[in-house]
């Protein structure tokens, strides 16, 4: 199986992950031990699980993932918002995301 390796930042530290591909940003981020929430598990129903891709990654990730009208709808309401922002339960690992960095906020707004 194809393993990608990237970085969360938070808070001003950075963990470097090796995930298997085809996990999502969010089970990536569970599965170190990293604290992005997540408080519909994945469901569309909230936007704790935001996460800030850098411009390059984010174009390279939405020519295969787009977001959809829901994704669109949550983010709105996301502490934070930018122009690179997904949903990391939304975002798939691939080989778009080797050696990507990506970004959690400081804050979340759960409105879940
Ligand atoms: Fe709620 Fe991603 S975990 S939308």
């Amino acid at each position: 199986m194809d393993m990608i390796n990237m970085k969360f930042a938070q808070g001003g530290s950075t963990v470097s992950v090796e995930v298997p591909a085809g996990t999502t940003l969010l089970e990536a981020a569970h599965s170190n031990g990293i604290a992005l929430e997540g408080a519909c598990e994945g469901s569309l129903a909230c936007s704790t699980c935001h996460v800030v891709l850098e411009q390059a990654t984010y174009d390279a990730v939405l020519a295969s993932q787009a977001v959809a009208d829901e994704e669109n709808d949550m983010l709105e309401t996301a502490f934070g918002l930018t122009a690179t922002s997904r949903l990391g339960c939304q975002v798939i690992a691939t080989e778009k995301l080797q050696g990507a960095s990506v970004r959690i906020p400081s804050n979340t707004r759960n409105t879940a």
